[in-house]
């Protein structure tokens, strides 16, 4: 027993790693094809543009490189709050923009303010694993609600809200990716997005809106945010410029009512003081350039065609009488169900044959589900190894399907 065992929280004997991140040693093995990770392609990264904006280190290096306040990079934060106007329906004021280490950290802050241990927060199933993590560490308890090509099926909440309150449970708060769902691509429809702000002012229930991939759209019209329907406050919509930018930015915000932005401020002030001045500074210099509209585009473009490759790829090499799926109309991911094809015998076959995903079970925050999906990334693999990636599963799915 390690010294250590006697000191440990209580909290740890519920401690659950991220399976994700544990795969990354499988994931790094030479010759290994993945579709697991959720990387943004490096290719994708405006490195030249972000290069030109360091020339502010050498302008304002004693102003960046002292600590910021709490809340945010004011220029950046002023950029934000009318860069966002049109998707959040008007203009924000500063005290409704809180910037972030990350949009993992207002998952993170967000509990904080709301969670007591046994709390109830209610999800999508199959949701990204990331965040219920967080929510997880936080003591949180889960809800779940399915979801069909439009989304989370919304009508099934009340009485699922009905039935928790009736227990005398606490629920918290609504988690939903409305946006080219991680991990199951699809996008909430108008009309659920409206029931849903209905049903979460009618309970007095917080939505957290977790809205990374809306600009990584490839078709189609824009959705309004479940913010911009909501006149109460109880959203909190969440965004980051992992994806439109670069994760190594961690710079992120959250938008919402200026008391809930203060009570997570408050909770950031002893959490990491400030997201980094620097990479704030940086960001706001790319914004402010124009550098962001600018290479936005290309990133969607990128993606775009990473989006076919894979379409045609999936097509091409797997048995389709035993697979299916929904073509997202944006994102980073593709879910596959699969008929009769068990994942967790499939998983060891693909890795024998040097080719990974990630399992469906880590999306089920009760982890009581998903033995027949796994979720694909087609934002990573070269269009050569996205080919040869998925004829080895779909070689793995044929030996099975023989057995
Ligand atoms: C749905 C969802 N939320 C949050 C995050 C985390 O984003 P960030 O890099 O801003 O912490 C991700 C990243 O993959 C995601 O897919």
């Amino acid at each position: 027993m390690s010294a250590w065992e006697k000191l440990y929280s209580k909290r740890i004997s519920t401690l659950r790693p991220s399976p994700i991140r544990e795969m990354l040693h499988v994931i790094r093995q030479p010759g290994m094809i993945s579709f697991a990770g959720g990387n943004p392609d490096p290719q994708s990264f405006p490195v030249d543009l972000f290069y030109e904006c360091a020339s502010i280190l050498k302008e304002q290096g004693k102003d960046v490189l002292q600590y910021g306040t709490t809340e945010g990079y004011a220029p950046l934060k002023e950029f934000l709050c009318s860069w966002l106007a049109p998707r959040m329906g008007r203009s924000l004021s500063q005290d409704e923009l809180l910037i972030t280490t990350g949009s993992t950290q207002v998952v993170d802050l967000l509990c904080w303010a709301l969670i007591d241990k046994g709390d109830l927060v209610i999800t999508e199933e199959p949701t990204f694993v990331g965040t219920t993590l967080t929510m997880h560490n936080h003591g949180a308890h889960f809800l779940t609600v399915p979801c069909d090509a439009e989304g989370m099926l919304v009508d099934q909440l009340p009485n699922k809200i009905e039935e928790a309150l009736s227990q005398g449970k606490h629920v918290k708060f609504i988690y939903t990716i409305p946006n080219f769902h991680n991990p199951l691509g699809c996008t909430m429809s108008l009309e659920r997005r409206k029931k849903l702000v209905e049903i979460a002012q009618k309970y007095g229930i917080a939505i957290l809106e977790d809205d990374p991939y809306a600009y990584i759209r490839f078709e189609g019209e824009d959705l309004p945010t479940l913010f911009s329907l909501d006149d109460s406050g109880l959203v909190i919509h969440a965004c980051t410029f992992s994806k439109i930018l670069a994760p190594g930015t961690r710079v992120a915000w959250a938008v919402g009512n200026k008391d809930i932005i203060r009570k997570m401020a408050i909770f950031k002030q002893g959490t990491d003081l400030c997201t980094s001045v620097v990479a704030q500074a940086l960001v706001y210099e790319y914004c402010k350039r124009g550098y962001i509209d600018e290479y936005l585009p290309h990133i969607v473009d990128h993606y775009r065609k990473k989006r076919d490759n894979m379409e045609e790829c999936l097509r091409k090499h797997l048995p389709l009488e035993e697979v299916s799926w929904v073509t997202p109309g944006g994102g980073f991911f593709y879910w596959l169900q699969m008929k009769t094809i068990k994942t967790a015998d499939l998983y060891p076959k693909a890795l024998e044959k040097k080719v990974a995903f990630v399992p469906g079970e880590s999306f089920y925050p009760n982890q009581n589900g998903g033995e027949h999906e796994l979720r694909m990334c087609f934002t990573f693999a070269s269009p050569k190894d996205m080919d040869e990636g998925i004829k080895r599963l779909g070689e793995a799915m044929r030996e099975l399907l023989k057995k």
